[in-house]
């Protein structure tokens, strides 16, 4: 079954998370919620199943303003983000997506793992390479058993600009060839940026993704639901 998973990053106010939970329940068992973590006791308690966008680097102990994985564990949480580019971005994540994806494997949670490059890189023809190198970094001393890869490429990121099917289908199929063939293992290729009601008909053409990371689309519920509704036929 595709993976629809629904990145909510610094959105939604306390006041505004009870109507989300409410006009989100038709198809809470469709999709998977990564709020703010803030909010991942409500999700999870209204039933969603609930990652966290990203985890801190230690399980406990003196890293301000990081949230743990146990302590989201014990939340609930299923899944977490790992690497996410505005993570790479505007913190330290490329250093630490090894670390978190090895807490992830220890607290028996699915890591997603975010990879993809930016305008430049693109242009230059340096795609794969870029994401193979990310890959790689998460490998590092990892006994992976399991993992989803999140194709993002940075410029399209909320930017309502996306790669063509072909496009996509080759950084996808080769993202899964590469790790089959150095790792040994069958990973599940996700797409994010942009992804809409508008597109997803389109993208649904695309034959080796897997399933979508969804941002900005993701915050209302409408849309939500003719997403499932493309996706799912029905
Ligand atoms: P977007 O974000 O759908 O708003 O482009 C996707 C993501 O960052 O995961």
């Amino acid at each position: 079954m595709k993976i629809i998973a629904c990145n909510l990053k610094m959105n939604l106010m306390p006041s505004e998370v009870p109507k989300y939970l409410e006009d989100m329940q038709g198809i809470k068992n469709e999709v998977l919620m990564f709020p703010p973590s803030i909010y991942i006791d409500n999700f999870v308690k209204a039933g969603f199943t609930t990652g966290s966008q990203d985890i801190g680097i230690a399980e406990k102990g003196a890293y301000t303003g990081d949230i743990s994985i146990t302590q989201l564990k014990e939340l609930g949480i299923k899944y977490s983000i790992v690497g996410h580019s505005e993570r790479r971005t505007y913190h330290i994540d490329d250093r630490f997506v090894n670390k978190k994806i090895e807490l992830c494997i220890e607290n028996g949670i699915y890591p997603i793992l975010c990879v993809g490059e930016t305008h430049e890189e693109n242009i230059s023809g340096d795609t794969l390479k870029i994401c193979y190198k990310e890959i790689d970094s998460a490998f590092i001393d990892n006994e992976i058993k399991d993992l989803i890869i999140s194709y993002e490429p940075i410029w399209s990121i909320g930017t309502g600009i996306i790669p063509s099917n072909e496009f996509i289908e080759d950084i996808a199929s080769n993202i899964k060839k590469y790790v089959y063939n150095k790792y040994g293992l069958e990973v599940r290729v996700l797409y994010g940026g942009s992804v809409s009601d508008e597109n997803i008909e389109k993208l649904e053409k695309i034959e080796s993704i897997d399933g979508y990371l969804i941002g900005g689309c993701s915050l209302s519920p409408e849309s939500m639901k003719k997403i499932v509704h493309t996706v799912r036929g029905f």
